[in-house]
């Protein structure tokens, strides 16, 4: 759907002019300025010259999202430790942005309780986002770099971007980009990646992804897919199913395993995240020490912020006067 809302803030990055919908061709500026509807969404995929990794992490991406297109029943419960902090009912009216959606199986929660949504991604994951957010009526679905997002500065009430900037060769810019586009008074949310600050399994275990990486991002994707059913079999039968006995039989050695998010969740969910965390071309880790500068040099509050594996963190952007 090109949602009113969506007209509304949309500037065509050409020439900055408002733009008019075209039903099923797509929308234009008073300048004639293009921009095709493709497989249910908008394509602003030109405007941004790809630079450095971006071109590798949209490929990789472009295929996770359309070989893993479908959602799942899993997806509700990793839902609420996204969601946690947040007020779902107080987003009633509010106009979002979800900045790297992936096959939007978070932007469908969040669009039910939005006003109105746009759902955007770098890569053609927008064309699976597209197909997951078809019966949504107040949601349009564009291909746009964030960094290139063609909006106008204070655009959108709330903002959530989830596991999406720490694959970035500029992260910071990309945080920057998002900050811009929150409206005075606005919410955004934040999803990266964490590193530990001490020696144990964790630190361990990311150092050998971290190796494990440096072969897997080269690799087909193809093969990468077909190598992480079994790869994620080995990690689910070492941590997560000794892990779930651990918590349901009072053994505190086994419960304190790590990869607990998994417990009690298919298989299925690891080979997908085991894939992902195998394929994408970039990714930084932060301590909380490295993320507090971002949000108090962009002079947001944050409200929450927690690591469980990665970094929630919540914060706003103070009214205006
Ligand atoms: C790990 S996925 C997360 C998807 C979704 N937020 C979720 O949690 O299911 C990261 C997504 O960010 C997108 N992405 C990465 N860099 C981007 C950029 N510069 N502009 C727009 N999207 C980007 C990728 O294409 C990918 O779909
Ligand atoms: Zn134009």
């Amino acid at each position: 759907m090109v949602t009113q809302e969506f007209l509304d803030r949309v500037r065509c990055p050409r020439c900055g002019e408002s733009m008019k919908d075209l039903d099923w061709e797509g929308v234009a500026c008073s300048n004639d300025h293009r921009f095709a509807r493709t497989a249910g969404y908008l394509d602003f995929s030109q405007e941004a010259a790809a630079s450095g990794s971006t071109e590798a992490t949209f490929a990789s991406f472009g295929y996770e999202w359309n070989a893993f297109a479908d959602i799942r029943e899993e997806d509700e419960s990793f839902a609420e430790i996204y969601f946690r902090d947040l007020d779902l009912p107080g987003l009633a009216g509010k106009v979002g942005l979800d900045a790297g959606c992936g096959k939007g199986r978070y932007t469908r929660v969040l669009s039910r309780h939005l006003g109105a949504e746009v759902a955007l991604d770098g890569s053609v994951a927008a064309e699976a986002a597209a197909r997951n957010l078809a019966g949504f009526e107040n949601t349009t679905v564009i291909r746009s770099d964030l960094r290139a997002a063609p909006f106008e500065p204070g655009s959108f009430d709330f903002i959530s971007s989830l596991g999406v900037l720490h694959h970035l060769d500029d992260p910071r810019k990309g945080f920057d980009r998002l900050v811009e586009l929150l409206a005075p008074g606005g919410q955004i949310l934040i999803y990266l990646y964490s590193r530990p600050n001490h020696i144990g399994l964790r630190s361990s275990a990311l150092k050998m992804a971290t190796a494990t990486r440096k072969v897997t991002v080269r690799l087909p994707h193809k093969t990468l897919k077909r190598l992480s059913a079994p790869i994620a079999a080995g990690l689910y039968g070492a941590f997560v199913a000794p892990g779930k006995f651990g918590e349901d039989h009072n053994f505190p050695g086994l419960a304190h395993l790590p990869m607990d998010a998994y417990r009690g969740k298919p298989l299925r969910s690891l080979v997908l995240d085991t894939f992902d965390r195998l394929s994408a071309p970039v990714e930084y880790r932060y301590v909380w020490e490295d993320l507090r500068p971002w949000f108090e040099e962009a002079g947001l509050v944050v409200d929450a912020a927690r690591d469980e594996t990665g970094w929630f963190v919540l914060a706003h952007k103070p009214a205006a006067g």
